[in-house]
Parts: C-alpha cells; structure tokens; sequence
C-alpha cells in the first residue's frame, strides 16, 4: 500500500491504514468523529449528534469533562509515567477513591489497562487462591479480548479464538426469550439457577475456580437479572467454596443510577456481596485506558507472604490515576450518579416505554439508569429479531437525524452519558419516536 501525503489526506484516506477492531477491513466507512463535548460528538463538517452509544458505553462522565481534562494535562507535566514497582501519590488516590466507593468488602485495587486485563487477573487470583481451575460464564456475555477473557466471553467472538482452556459456559436468564420455558422472572431465575448447579456438579465442584458473571449483561441485551439470579449464584458459589467474579465493566461507576450495579437495591435486593469485582470504562470514562480488580480481605491477604505471579507496566499509568481521582471527585460533587438514577426512573425509561406503545417494532423495553435496551423484533408474538438489513437502515436514519446510537443485533442500547440533560433524553427520544417504524 502506497502511503498517502497526510496534509492532502481526508481523515478516510488516513484510516485506511488503521486496522480495525472485529472487521472485514475491505469495506469499511467509520463514522468521523472531530470532537466532543458533554453528551455531544460533531463530525468534520461540525454536525452534532447526540451520543447516545457513550462511544463504547464508557463516557459516563460525558465528553472532555474539564476538570478530568485539567488533572490528565497536570499529571502530565509532573510525571507521565512511572514504573508499577513505585510508590506514587495519584495511584494511591485513585485506589483509595475508588475503594471509598466500593465500600468495605473491598481492601485493594490491581490496576490493569482496560477490562480484559481485569478478568484476566482476577481468573488469576481465583486460580490462586482455589487451586482450581475451570471458569464458568455465561454464553450471553463480553468479557474482553485477552486469553481467558475471550474464551470466558459466550458471543460469537469467542469461536475463532478459542486457545485458553479450562472455560465452561452456561445460559444464564433471559426472560424475554428464555431457554428454560418459564413464564416469570422469578421462575427464570429458579431455572437458570438450578441448570448451573447441575453444570457444576456435573463438571465437578472440585475442578471450579471462579463464576464470572457481569451483574448486568450488557453487550449481550442490558440483561437486568431478575429476582433471586443473584442471590442464587452466591448460594451456588458458597456451597462449592468457587469465588464469584462480578464484571461491572459496563455496568459500574453510574451506569445503572449506583457507583456499582451490585449496590443497587434494584438489581440486588438481597445485597449479595461478590468475591472480586472487575471495572473498567466509567471509572474515568476511557479518557486514558484503566481497569482494575477489587479484592477483598481475605483475596489480598492470601498474597502477603505469597508473590502474586501477574503485572503490567502501566498497571496504575498516573495519567490513568489522575482521570480516575479526578473523574471519581467530579462524579460525586455533581451529583452525576444520582442524575443516573433521576433520568432512569424519571425520563428516560417512561419515555423508552411510552415508545413502545407507539411503535410495534419494539418487542420489550428492559433497563435502568442510563443503561437501556430496546428489543426490535419483525413480529411482536413471535418475537422474531427485526433482520439486520432493517436493522443497518434504522441505524442510518438516526444518524442522518443526529443521534449517534449502539446498535448491536436486533438492539438499540440506548446508553448515553450519566451527565445526560432532561432535555437531551427528550430530544433523543424525539428522534428514535420519529425515525423507527
Ligand atoms: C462487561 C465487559 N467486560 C469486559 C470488557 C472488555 O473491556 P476492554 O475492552 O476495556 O478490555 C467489556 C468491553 O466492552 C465489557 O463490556
């Protein structure tokens, strides 16, 4: 390939040398993005659109927040880096922050890069810590792109990679279209929950390090889990002594109206409390890559005396650091959690069903917070997914229109940023009302 001259280059020419994520290369046509602001993102001609995908589900904070912006560029001029094996003040902040709002299950935080490395590590320390070594997750799940991270995944994308071993997976509930025959969420729940007891009986209690599950499934629906799910999986974790991993890379830091999703009352009535916790994207809305693990006590205490065997080295990168302490200080003097939750309840999710009465191709509505799914489907009592041209067609519209949506399969995740305006919800929702059949 002959490479272009950069200053005549449009920004297309330029990507064609860019090797993407999760395509066919040949016959790609990104969206051009030139910058962004709040809820907002504009091309090169300077139209807006509402961001209403938060890009990857991870600008909870919206876009170039200025205080977030200001402690990355600080951070910069003092020290842009700095090895793992370091003390440094800003990553001390940052645990300490993020561990405030954990709350006290938690002692520790392993930074990693993003959310792979984060399952990827905290698979390691149930391997440790159990000495065994099966993980099981759900079919309907993302978990990252690493080794274990991908094989732990249940979507498509786990297929052509499938070299890690020691991965089981289950079907987990999904009443809207449920493997289990059931006619309640509850029963749902009941179902799915013994099927995997089964499983891991059947696999052997003995050969299982970890459940690894995400509180809500995200790329997979915004599969808010119904009663008992939770409380059931503990049950099934303690019984066998397997270490519950939740996944709240999507669904943590504000997405569901709570710091965590396994905080809120709604989605966890019984407050089960997990094992380890896995985080990434809102944590500091993805303006430097950052994850981490949340450990536990008795987790961390095993590793006191016994080297843990996993690093990196950027784990705890201090312009990562700074977007978290800062991020983490604006989320909570802005009330931008609590706007989470007032806009779920409130706005957007009686707007979503509002919606739904007017539109048939909207088979089921399900969320809460910023975090919604719409499930479009060609026929209501069957429930057969809207096809993908049709899907393509709708995505287009609502572009042309100025709303920038996440489109996966038959959905549209409606997840815009947790800093996201009664107004803006309004307007977004105009052009969903406006464009879908
Ligand atoms: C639930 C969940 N886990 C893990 C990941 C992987 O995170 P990353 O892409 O930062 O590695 C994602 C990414 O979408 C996710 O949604």
């Amino acid at each position: 390939m002959t490479l272009t001259d950069a200053d005549a280059a449009t920004t297309l020419d330029l990507d064609r040398h860019v090797f993407h994520s999760w395509s066919a290369q040949g016959s790609l046509a990104p969206f051009v993005i030139a910058g962004a602001s709040g809820s907002e993102v504009w091309d090169e001609d300077g139209k807006h659109y509402l961001d209403f995908s938060s890009q990857l589900v991870n600008t909870n904070i919206g876009h170039t927040h200025p205080k977030v912006v200001a402690a990355i560029q600080e951070q910069a001029a003092l020290l842009p880096t700095v090895a793992p094996a370091h003390a440094n003040r800003t990553r001390g902040l940052a645990a300490e922050r993020i561990l405030q709002v954990a709350g006290d299950p938690f002692s520790a935080v392993f930074f990693t890069n993003g959310g792979a490395d984060a399952n990827e590590n905290a698979i390691r320390l149930a391997r440790l810590t159990t000495g065994r070594d099966k993980v099981l997750s759900a079919y309907r799940s993302y978990h990252g792109n690493t080794g274990a991270a991908i094989v732990a995944t249940g979507d498509w994308r786990r297929m052509p990679n499938e070299y890690a071993r020691g991965h089981v997976h289950f079907f987990g509930p999904y009443p809207y279209r449920s493997e289990f025959w059931s006619s309640s969420p509850e029963q749902e729940a009941e179902r799915a929950l013994h099927a995997l007891e089964r499983i891991v009986q059947a696999e052997g209690p003995g050969t299982i390090a970890a459940l690894l599950v995400e509180t809500v499934p995200g790329t997979a629906g915004v599969l808010v889990p119904p009663p008992g799910w939770l409380a059931g999986l503990r049950a099934i974790a303690d019984r066998y002594g397997i270490v519950l991993i939740l996944d709240e890379v999507m669904a943590g830091f504000g997405r569901t109206g709570d710091w965590f999703a396994f905080q809120n009352p709604q989605l966890n009535p019984d407050g089960v409390v997990p094992d380890l916790v896995t985080f990434a994207k809102g944590v500091n809305s993805g303006y430097v890559p950052a994850g981490g693990v949340l450990l536990p006590p008795t987790i961390a205490a095993e590793f006191d005396t016994r080297v843990f065997p996993g690093g990196l080295t950027y784990s705890g990168h201090p312009l990562a650091m700074a977007s978290i302490v800062a991020s983490i200080d604006a989320m909570r003097d802005e009330g931008i959690i609590d706007n989470a939750a007032r806009i779920g309840a409130d706005v957007l999710g009686p707007a979503l069903h509002a919606l739904a009465e007017r539109h048939q191709v909207i088979g089921e509505v399900r969320g809460l917070g910023v975090f919604w799914a719409l499930e479009l489907v060609a026929d209501r009592a069957t429930r057969e997914p809207l096809p993908a041209a049709d899907m393509a067609g709708i995505k287009r519209r609502l572009m042309a229109e100025g709303l920038l949506p996440f489109v996966q399969d038959n959905r549209i995740h409606v997840v815009p940023p947790c800093i996201v305006t009664d107004e803006e919800v309004r307007r977004g929702v105009a052009i969903l009302d406006a464009v879908l059949p």
